[in-house]
């Protein structure tokens, strides 16, 4: 957790939407739409997630493709940093790294330009939710083959049950890893 005041973590709460049953039977899928909706609480989240990246003293802010756009794209230009687009892939058209990871069941790839990373960079990795942690995990890896450092990785909100703190906090080497709800 941060130090995210209460009422932004109870602001941002009320905002996220429990579907049951989505994308399958049995998962209940945190819908994020009713807070992108409502101006308060998008700013809100917009600030906290800004002020991490202060804090952790953040050069660049990479947003994972899709639902990590959404949030890192406005906390880049409120913190007066560069925004860098983690892709799934296939997308990017220039010359790429590539990581591959787990998921829990089969595999996935992402991809960011090579060009982005510089070795004077220190990168917050900004994504709607933590899960399992392999696409955190694996934006990591990416952002450290780019020849950059990792600042952390910030999040909206941690799925705690699913374990995923215990298995990216090693890949992350001491880098914070920031949820400002846990769920
Ligand atoms: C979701 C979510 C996170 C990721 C977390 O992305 O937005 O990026 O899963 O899961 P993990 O911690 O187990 O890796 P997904 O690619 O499913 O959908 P999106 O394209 O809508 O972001
Ligand atoms: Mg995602």
């Amino acid at each position: 957790m941060t130090g995210a005041p209460a009422d932004v973590r109870d602001l941002l709460l009320s905002r996220i939407r429990d579907v049951p049953d989505h994308p399958q039977p049995g998962v209940v899928f945190k819908d994020i739409t009713p807070l992108l909706a409502d101006p308060a609480a998008f700013t809100a989240l917009t600030e906290a997630l800004s002020e991490l990246c202060v804090r952790h003293g953040a050069t660049k802010v990479v947003g994972l493709e899709a639902r990590g756009f959404i949030l890192a794209a406005p906390v880049a230009v409120r913190a007066g940093l560069g925004f860098i687009p983690v892709r799934k892939a296939g997308k990017l058209p220039g010359a790429t790294l590539s990581q591959a990871y787990d998921l829990e069941y089969g595999s996935a790839e992402i991809e960011v330009h090579a060009e982005d990373l510089d070795s004077g960079d220190r990168v917050m990795v900004i994504d709607d939710v933590l899960a399992t942690g392999g696409t955190a995990g694996a934006a990591a890896e990416l952002i450290r083959r780019g020849g950059a450092e990792v600042a952390g990785v910030a999040v909206l909100m941690e799925l705690g049950f699913l374990g995923g703190r215990g298995k990216l906090e090693p890949v992350l080497r001491g880098a914070p890893l920031e949820a400002l709800l846990a769920l």
